[in-house]
């Protein structure tokens, strides 16, 4: 039987950090088993809210692969290219762009959201309207079954849904109709209980060193009902319990619990195992970035081989989509 074929792309706008991990990658890791994967930096993505400063964007591709390749994403498993080294994105985004009626786009929610939070840029852009259609077309031109994406990103696939029926209807049936992959994802807080995100300053990084993760957990503020040591804690509202979750072997969990509201741990103990064991799972983490780290070739030779994989699979529809056009 033929692997069904998954693709999905993340943005180059900084370090990746544990929520990225949990949310994401932990299912990107599993899914390389299973599926044919076409993971990609959305470079051009970037672009069209970095438009005034593309120069950032070039390290933050790095970043971002390093970070990949670092948390167990295998170019030998599956196909990591950057989206702007596949020109075929582009020429299906100029293509779908003649179909698509504008009050699908001005619509979004997700439109309209990102653009009344980055208020500070000027989002009164024809690419910025256009982000769905440029995303409708990375995920088309490969013809895949599955996309795996966030809550947040479920308008944009239903677009894309849309642009392909449309194509559909108007050319006869070439792409099939990608179904949003949305796994079981666990939710990590920030260190200050909001959602783990840069702009936020609440974040663990995945290339963090373990002395500033150390001097972060130590500020963490808890359950602050628990003014005294001998007060009992409630783990349910300690920023620190969700961590444990993720991080901490289940007995151990138990024993915290015990410990906490019968006030027999003050939360330094508690501190103390959780930083030993994001230690323990970060060490692998660390020691894979370190090898990317040395070779200043590998990010490049990775991407190399992605692009070219990606190119011959893009091209193969683009064949059928210029024809489906009467265009050669
Ligand atoms: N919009 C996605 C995000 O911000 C990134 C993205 C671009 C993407 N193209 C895609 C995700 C195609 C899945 C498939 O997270």
């Amino acid at each position: 039987m033929e692997k069904k074929r998954i693709v999905s792309g993340m943005r180059p706008t900084g370090p990746l950090h544990l929520g990225h991990y949990f949310g994401v990658l932990k299912n990107w890791i599993n899914f390389q088993e299973e599926y044919e994967c076409y993971f990609f930096v959305a470079d051009w993505h970037a672009l069209t809210s970095e438009y005034s400063e593309p120069q950032k964007i070039r390290n933050f591709i790095y970043e971002l692969v390093k970070d990949w390749f670092s948390v167990g994403l295998n170019p030998e498993k599956c196909i990591i290219f950057l989206q702007s080294q596949v020109k075929q994105h582009a020429e299906l985004h100029l293509l779908l762009s003649m179909l698509t009626p504008l009050g699908w786009l001005e619509r979004n929610p997700t439109y309209k959201e990102v653009k009344q939070e980055l208020i500070a840029k000027d989002l009164n852009t024809y690419g910025f309207l256009g982000y769905p259609v440029l995303m409708a077309s990375d995920i088309l031109v490969y013809r895949p079954q599955l996309v795996p994406v966030g809550e947040d990103q479920l308008p944009h696939l239903e677009l894309t849904r849309e642009i392909a029926r449309r194509f559909n209807y108007l050319y006869g049936e070439t792409f099939p109709e990608p179904q949003a992959k949305l796994t079981e994802a666990a939710r990590l807080p920030g260190l200050d209980g909001r959602k783990m995100s840069k702009s936020y300053g609440n974040s663990i990084y995945l290339n963090e060193d373990i002395k500033s993760i150390e001097k972060k957990i130590r500020a963490m503020l808890t359950d602050t009902n628990r003014k005294r040591k001998n007060d009992p804690g409630n783990p349910n509202i300690c920023n620190l319990f969700p961590y444990h979750k993720l991080m901490t072997p289940a007995e151990v969990q138990e024993e915290i619990i015990t410990n906490c509201t019968q006030a027999k741990w003050g939360c330094v103990d508690c501190k103390k195992i959780l930083l030993n064991n994001l230690i323990k799972f970060l060490e692998p983490i660390h020691d894979k970035r370190k090898i990317i780290d040395k070779d200043s070739q590998l990010v490049d030779s990775i991407l190399e081989k992605g692009n070219k994989l990606a190119r011959e699979s893009a091209e193969e529809t683009m064949k059928i989509v210029r024809s489906k056009i009467n265009f050669i």
